[in-house]
């Protein structure tokens, strides 16, 4: 198995042994910085991150991986490159080959993400499109690994929004064997295509995906229950109508309280406390978000490591499976 060359752009990109790889390797990479052992395996590496949207995580725990591995990272906004001014996704992809390891995309459109890796020769990733957000996953991931030490089985519940971070996570999810339970307003479901493709990936690794408009059957007996903003950024205008319909959807007390005792609680952040989140459930005993937002950093070094061309490393065996 060998990701090396390979871009990751869905989460579907991944076989289930390769993503318990990415995830072993984010283990040992965050146990080196947790015991200052940290080794440069990325020096003299570069890495493009093109954003057409905000960030806070994204850009961060990139930019800082990089100078963690020894490498640099160039941060680009759209609107500085040439691309802003009409330049094509596909020149733009060969002419940044020709000077970086790797490309980190945050796009509005699914497809500049997808034309970009199609043109690049090198590693692309995406950093979220409108359609999927497969680094968090990656993160939300190691971070139920590291609380229950095993993902087959796990009942995991989304609750809320059907969008970028929905899509990655039902099919990271099914893809390592757990039951993912999706509740959202009618008319705010997942994408039918990822749908389909995540109950594939459920029947395919012996979990079931179910997709319902009742927050409270989705969390009945959860181990996890997760939630992303109503109004994700590109979605301004529908902010009014969505405060509205998503109302029945907060994670709070009392829908915590249908899930198991010892179930966790996750968010991709940023949260709007009050709305998909109370304050009291965000900074609760289950809460795990700030580890989750912190595993990032680990993950995507991982990612960075694995994908990149020629990056010399002890290669461990991957999580048990
Ligand atoms: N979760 C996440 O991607 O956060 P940012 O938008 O701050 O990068
Ligand atoms: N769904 C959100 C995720 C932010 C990390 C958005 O796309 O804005």
């Amino acid at each position: 198995m060998n990701l090396s060359g390979r871009s990751f752009i869905v989460m579907n990109d991944f076989s289930e042994n390769e993503l318990r790889e990415v995830l072993k390797l984010s283990q040992e990479l965050k146990n080196e910085l947790k015991n200052n052992k940290s080794r440069k395996y990325l020096e003299g590496r570069t890495l493009a991150m093109i954003f057409e949207k905000p960030s806070t995580r994204t850009r961060v725990s990139f930019e800082t991986g990089m100078f963690q591995l020894g490498g640099h990272a160039l941060y680009l906004s759209a609107s500085d490159l040439q691309l802003g001014r009409g330049e094509t996704i596909e020149d733009t992809a060969k002419v940044l080959s020709g000077y970086v390891d790797c490309i980190m995309a945050r796009t509005f459109k699914h497809d500049t993400a997808a034309k970009l890796a199609e043109f690049a020769t090198v590693p692309v990733i995406n950093g979220l499109s409108d359609l999927e957000h497969p680094c968090q996953i990656l993160a939300d991931l190691l971070t139920i690994y590291e609380e229950k030490r095993d993902f087959k089985g796990l009942k995991i519940a989304y609750i809320g929004d059907g969008n970028n971070v929905a899509h990655s996570l039902m099919i990271g999810c099914a893809k390592l064997g757990m039951n993912v339970s999706v509740a959202s307003p009618k008319g705010y479901a997942p994408d039918q295509k990822i749908t389909a493709v995540a109950h594939q990936e459920a029947e395919n690794h012996g979990g079931i995906l179910e997709i319902t408009t009742d927050p409270e059957k989705a969390a009945h007996q959860a181990d996890i229950l997760y939630t992303d903003v109503w109004v994700s950024m590109g979605q301004d205008k529908e902010q009014e109508e969505r405060l509205k319909v998503f109302k029945p959807y907060q994670i709070n007390k009392a829908l915590l309280s249908k899930a198991k005792n010892d179930s966790i609680v996750l968010h991709c952040l940023p949260a709007h406390r009050g709305l998909e989140i109370t304050g009291e459930v965000m900074d609760g005993e289950r809460s795990r978000i700030f580890q989750q937002a912190e595993n990032r950093l680990h993950t995507q070094k991982a990612l960075l490591c694995s994908l990149i061309k020629n990056v010399s490393m002890l290669w461990e065996p991957s999580l048990k499976s």
